[in-house]
């Protein structure tokens, strides 16, 4: 048996209690306000001494077992005691619904309880008892009239039911004033996570009636099997509320969809400062949702995406973000995610021109030894050594043998509707909201694209350097049927017209003009839109293995050509140039059959990249 805790000895039994006592906070208050009016020094003195303003109560670890009334009599009488109690600590004890109930009727005249710290305090009670002693407790902070700033009940495993036992306390005023909210490891599932999001959308509309709406700023809820339902009916309260710092969410069974909609929601959270969703199924879509809604805050210093299966094009997506936006980001752990060689070197290069930045996590990924050794160089060689956190878990460079059933079975589900939603829309933002019924997603309707004229129509279903020749002046027009939000287009687009490429000088002129055209416009926008039509052109070259089913075309020496035509030119950017480097001096086996070609670009590439460091 624990030792009770010794704090109310004298008053002990005196306590419950017929003759209030003048505690001991009271009374030392009683005298710093006498002394105020002497002596402002004494005073601090004082405060200092009595812990004034402290007002915590903590039965922290004691693992004390209680069932009944009488077990926490002692307790109580400490709590009634307890003028002016501001902090209530229970965990690590187990309580029972009579105890609860007791603590509760004790809780009733505490108006100042500002923070519960209730997390494992239902060891080895039985489920069915959990919601009736929260609701105990709830009422009680109701009654009283508190306005918490802090709740914690983690590692309660309480189940959806539990949920409806805070339900009531959660839409109250009590919680209007509610800043953070723990809720780790309670097995909420999507029930819960539904009950718990509408109770604080509750909250949220009625704390906005009375003029002060909630500002909760830490949301805690991992390990809870929220899903992607109980993700996104999350989300939907996350984007009600707009005050968030934090959230934590990891290792809740959320895949692309439920990402898509918490990232539409932190968009809605311009104060984020730390976001982790580590060990939840991003994919490429996911990825690409955060890697969008990451570009508009500007307060976040700490991403945790590991363990999500971010994969390389989601990481060449969060790179662009690093080139944009992010400008106060510290840590970012995107390991155990089947990132390969190149997209990882891409995301040093990114991560290294951060000025805040201390830590980078790209362990458990797909290096291999030498991919491994290439990183460390690199940020080594940029002076950033330190920044790298281990790679002793590398998994080795994928196997390209079988990888299309490797992949299968987690790419069904991923590719189950339209192909055209993993796209870099900018609009896509705008046009926003992602409606979700049924777990399926979909954006709002975007206006029809305008109507090709029909020779560009006809070259563009069965192109020819004849027809393009014919197309004269229309030829510039070609960049009008490509944009960016559609990468694959774009990218069969380009390649397209690449694969016409002939030394004769008309044809050559004419070729190199319009992937001039079209490139150009396919690079002037977001970093983000830029890198992922790149990273989707190198996925349709094959030379980076993308997601999901990828028509694949077979190089001719010509595409190649027309890059490196293209990288030359003004409009063609530094860190593209330095993107597309960093996987053309990778052994690719699509290039074995262009290989003079391949050579040449990335000498061409490898002087744009130098030349860049030289003028630095
Ligand atoms: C990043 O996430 C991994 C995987 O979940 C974890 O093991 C690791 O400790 C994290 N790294 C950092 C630096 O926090």
């Amino acid at each position: 048996m624990v030792e009770q805790p010794a704090r109310c000895t004298e008053e002990r039994r005196a306590c419950c209690c017929v003759f209030p006592i003048v505690s001991l906070e009271n009374y030392s208050l009683w005298n710093i306000v006498i002394m105020a009016s002497d002596d402002i020094a004494q005073l601090a003195d004082a405060l200092s001494k009595t812990h004034v303003g402290d007002g915590e109560l903590s039965y922290k670890g004691l693992g004390l077992k209680l069932d009944n009334a009488e077990s926490v009599e002692e307790l109580v009488c400490e709590i009634e005691q307890y003028h002016g109690l501001r902090a209530l600590r229970l965990e690590g004890n187990t309580v029972g619904v009579d105890a609860a109930r007791a603590i509760a009727k004790a809780l009733e005249s505490k108006d100042q309880l500002q923070r519960c710290y209730w997390s494992d305090m239902f060891t080895g009670r039985l489920r069915s008892e959990i919601p009736t002693a929260l609701r105990s407790l709830g009422s009680a902070l109701m009654s009283a009239g508190a306005r918490l700033t802090e709740l914690d009940l983690s590692d309660n495993a309480f189940g959806p039911d539990g949920v409806k036992g805070i339900e009531q306390l959660l839409k109250s005023p009590s919680c209007h004033t509610l800043r953070e909210l723990r809720l780790n490891n309670c097995g909420m599932g999507i029930g819960g996570g539904k009950i718990l999001a509408e109770a604080l959308i509750e909250c949220h509309r009625q704390s906005l009636a009375h003029g002060a709406p909630l500002k909760l700023r830490v949301f805690i809820a991992g390990r809870n099997r929220l899903e992607n339902e109980g993700a996104s009916a999350l989300a939907k309260a996350f984007q009600v509320i707009g005050s968030l710092e934090e959230v934590h969410m990891p290792q809740n069974g959320i895949n692309y969809a439920g990402v898509m909609a918490l990232a539409s929601a932190m968009r809605h959270n311009p104060e984020l400062r730390l976001l982790n969703l580590n060990d939840n199924t991003f994919t490429k879509r996911g990825t690409l949702a955060m890697a969008q809604a990451l570009r508009h805050l500007r307060n976040v210093q700490v991403i945790n995406f590991g363990d999500c299966l971010v994969r390389s094009e989601g990481a060449i997506a969060l790179a662009a973000v690093l080139r944009e936006g992010l400008p106060i980001l510290k840590e970012l752990n995107l390991s155990f995610g089947e990132i390969t060689e190149a997209a990882a070197l891409v995301v040093a290069q990114a991560v290294t021109d951060k000025p805040h930045m201390e830590k980078v996590d790209l362990n458990g990924n797909c290096l291999g030894e030498e991919g491994c050794e290439a990183l460390r160089e690199a940020m080594e060689n940029m002076d950033k050594g330190d920044m790298l956190a281990s790679l002793s878990d590398d998994e080795g460079e994928p196997d390209d043998e079988g990888e299309e059933d490797e992949d299968d079975h987690e790419n069904d589900d991923d590719y189950d509707d339209d192909d055209a939603s993993d796209d870099c829309n900018e609009d896509n933002e705008e046009a926003g909201e992602i409606v979700k019924e049924n777990g399926i997603t979909r954006k709002d309707d975007s206006p029809a694209k305008p109507q090709s004229p029909p020779e560009i129509t006809s070259f563009l279903s069965c192109p020819s350097a004849e027809k393009l020749l014919q197309l004269g002046e229309m030829r510039t027009d070609l960049q009008q049927t490509v944009d960016a939000s559609d990468p694959h287009k774009a990218a069969d687009v380009l390649l397209k017209i690449a694969s016409l490429y002939s030394e004769e000088p008309e044809t050559k002129s004419a070729v190199f003009e319009t992937i001039d055209a079209v490139l150009k416009k396919l690079l002037s926008g977001s970093a983000l839109q830029s890198y992922c039509f790149l990273s989707t052109l190198l996925v349709t070259m094959g030379i980076l293995k993308g997601e999901g089913k990828v028509k694949k075309v077979s190089l001719v020496p010509g595409q190649l050509l027309c890059l490196e035509h293209a990288v030359q030119q003004e409009y063609f950017p530094q860190h593209h140039a330095s993107l597309l480097y960093t996987f053309m001096s990778k052994k690719s086996e699509a290039l074995e059959s262009c290989s003079s070609a391949s050579e040449n670009l990335s000498s061409t590439l490898e002087k744009k990249c130098h030349g860049q460091r030289l003028s630095h």
